[in-house]
């Protein structure tokens, strides 16, 4: 190995070193594997969630990987409801009075609503999935970006910020079984970020639309109650099996560090190759999914 790629590897411990990030939906699945994980790389993490019983939970499993640390200098929770401007406003005010700055905010927190079908899906579902999808990335969008300009950019890893939205595939292709309330919120998740990307660009803030495929956790497995929906799901999936939380969780610490200084205004799929396939291989997936990194690091004490 040469002495650059020594140092690059070594370097890759800390990579989220002193950055305080905002983690919404941090209580569970994608958001509870990112903020364990960027703490684990170095980070001051804010987890932020509706449920806050769970987003303090969170905190205690990243003392429980993290080690015997002094939690508040390192983790908080907050509750807040994405889809009140408000609490919003209130939750990067808070990181601030916590932690001094913000660094990256991952706007993740989402639902899918078990009413949500085709054109005859109710306005109040609508209306809903619109507020928390939609309208409460574009809160946390607007309060991270006024809190990125009013403060010193951190100039030695020249970056003025990270925005990570929380898309999915839908926003990309169709699908017969529908949820148009869902997927409208998530397309226009993507069309938002890539603006925004554009317009601060020069500001060295970075935005980018994290485009997840079907996961196994609770949000979509609670609808795929039998065989044949999962199958139904599967076949157009080419890895050939459902991610897991902390493959996006991955994703979203290479878009939240300075290794992706020149990535902005992109829709990062992550999605097993689904929006890559016309005709699916055949066959059983190859390769399992890996531990989710919790229970790893848990396993290793
Ligand atoms: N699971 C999938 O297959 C899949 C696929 C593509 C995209 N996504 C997206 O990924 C994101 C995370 O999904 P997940 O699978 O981890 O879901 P999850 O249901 O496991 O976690 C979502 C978290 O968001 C929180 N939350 C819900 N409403 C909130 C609100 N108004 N304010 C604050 N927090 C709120 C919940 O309490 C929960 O802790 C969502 O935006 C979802 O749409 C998921």
């Amino acid at each position: 190995m040469t002495t650059a790629i020594k140092t690059a590897v070594k370097d890759l411990k800390g990579r989220l070193d002193d950055k305080v990030c905002i983690v919404t939906g941090a209580g569970s699945g994608i958001g509870f594997e990112s903020a364990v994980l960027f703490a684990s790389q170095g980070a001051r993490v804010v987890c932020a969630d509706i449920d806050l019983t769970a987003a303090q939970k969170t905190v205690e499993r990243i003392k429980d990987v993290i080690g015997p640390i002094h939690l508040s200098k390192h983790a908080i929770a907050i509750k807040v409801d994405v889809a009140k401007e408000e609490d919003v406003r209130h939750l990067v005010e808070n990181t601030v009075k916590s932690f001094g700055r913000l660094d990256v905010i991952f706007n993740n927190a989402g639902i899918m609503h078990p009413h949500d079908e085709g054109v005859n899906t109710d306005e109040k579902v609508w209306d809903l999935t619109m507020n928390i999808n939609l309208k409460g990335v574009w809160w946390g969008c607007k309060y991270a970006i006024e809190q990125f300009k009013k403060q010193d950019k951190d100039k030695a890893k020249k970056s003025g910020g990270s925005i990570i939205n929380t898309a999915s595939f839908v926003g990309l292709i169709g699908s017969a079984t529908p949820c148009i309330a869902y997927t409208a919120s998530k397309g226009a998740v993507i069309a938002l970020s890539r603006e925004l990307a554009v317009t601060h660009a020069r500001d060295g803030i970075r935005v980018n639309a994290l485009c997840p495929g079907p996961l196994n956790t609770p949000l979509l497995q609670t609808f795929l109650d039998t065989e044949e929906k999962k199958q139904r799901r599967l076949v157009h999936v080419p890895i050939g099996r459902f991610g897991e939380a902390i493959e996006q969780a991955y994703a979203a610490l290479f878009l939240a560090s300075d290794e992706s200084s020149f990535v902005t205004g992109v829709d990062f799929k992550v999605d097993g190759g689904l929006t890559a396939a016309y005709v699916t291989p055949e066959g059983s997936a190859a390769i399992t999914s890996p531990k989710p990194f919790y229970k790893a690091e848990k396993e290793k004490k």
